[in-house]
């Protein structure tokens, strides 16, 4: 069988599924949404946002692209941060890194990766600051885990200085900021940032760089 038309067999499959669990979901669920959760993670095929976590539809508002960046200049990304925080009222945001992950490898090495190469430079940034510290590990999967680590505390760090999320603070709303790794090679999640919900947590934890 054509492997677009497996994608076709199994969704017939999970949606009778679905409806043998609970004959009403669909129905339930298309009238709205109430997301608790903004998750911002990598494109990468290998992070699988609803079955890692068990969310269910309806529960996770998503936005993904290369290296999980948050730039305050992506119209995109500010867009459905501003539709979670003012319009969903979602409790928390999450940006997701991941292992392995082949932004954060190639920013790592020479630019040579045409228009991408563009999209990395915050990546590279966030390596030039930490330049040191970095090459200090004489492992590069180590110094690759490092990086993601790092490359999440920095968009975090973006996340809780935009407009949108400091105006929410400051009228004493949500969302609570979180920053995680997904491990591909255990499926585990590790919390490298939780629980940022103002000014005074953000300078504590988050890089100003
Ligand atoms: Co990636």
């Amino acid at each position: 069988m054509e492997t677009f038309k497996k994608l076709f067999e199994h969704n017939r499959k999970w949606a009778a599924e679905m409806l043998s669990l609970d004959p009403d979901f669909f129905k339930r669920t298309e009238a709205s949404q109430e997301p608790h959760f903004l998750f911002i993670g990598c494109s990468d095929s290998r992070v699988p946002t609803d079955r890692m976590t068990g969310a269910l539809p309806g529960e996770m508002f998503v936005h993904r692209n290369i290296g999980n960046q948050c730039w305050s200049t992506d119209v995109n990304m500010l867009s459905v941060l501003t539709y979670a925080v003012n319009v969903l009222d979602v409790p928390h945001v999450i940006v997701c890194g991941h292992s392995n992950c082949g932004a954060l490898k190639a920013a790592m090495g020479p630019a040579s990766n045409g228009l991408v190469d563009h999209w990395l430079s915050d990546i590279r940034n966030t390596i030039r600051w930490h330049q040191d510290e970095l090459e200090a590990i004489a492992d590069p999967k180590e110094r690759l885990a490092k990086l993601s680590r790092l490359n999440v505390l920095q968009q975090v760090g973006i996340l809780s200085r935009t407009p949108v999320i400091r105006d929410a603070w400051s009228r004493g709303r949500r969302p609570m900021l979180h920053g995680w790794v997904y491990d591909i090679a255990t499926g585990l999640i590790e919390g490298v940032v939780e629980q940022v919900d103002s000014v005074k947590k953000a300078d504590e934890l988050l890089p100003n760089n």
